[in-house]
């Protein structure tokens, strides 16, 4: 499948959010980019900490940051790491309170390797926890 134009924006910006990662214990530096509705970037970085458990991905840093800016409607996330993973459990219930139908692109910080995508957030995460009131 051809790759969209805003793909290689995204993915460059998620190269140079990975540089920030605070990654001391796994050495695994990640980095997401987040596209909105709105055609704005923001981006995220892993931050590990000394208590291994307190550890945020970067998809859940650039998905709060989105939040703090008053950027709610996501329509595409790029992550880039080491090995090209996928968004954990955890992130992809984050993300799909705000995106159930996010378009999700996964690659590697090497940009001569594969970039995998676009596979829906819902083919990764069906039946998302909603609370039901
Ligand atoms: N990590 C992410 O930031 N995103 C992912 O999708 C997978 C894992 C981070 C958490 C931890 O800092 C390191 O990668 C190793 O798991």
């Amino acid at each position: 499948m051809n790759q969209p134009a805003y793909l290689s924006r995204l993915l460059e910006a998620a190269r140079e959010a990975a540089k920030q990662a605070h990654a001391p214990y796994s050495k695994f530096h990640v980095g997401a980019a987040i596209l909105t509705r709105s055609d704005e970037m923001i981006t995220g970085c892993n931050v590990e900490n000394s208590s291994f458990g307190l550890t945020i991905c970067a998809e859940r840093t650039a998905a709060v940051r989105a939040v703090v800016q008053g950027q709610v409607e996501w329509q595409v996330i790029a992550i880039v790491s080491p090995t090209g993973v996928t968004p954990c459990g955890a992130c992809r219930q984050v993300l799909s309170e705000f995106a159930p139908q996010l378009e999700v692109w996964y690659g590697h910080l090497d940009p001569s390797l594969p970039v995998t995508g676009p596979i829906s957030l819902e083919a990764l995460l069906p039946g998302a926890m909603k609370f039901n009131t």
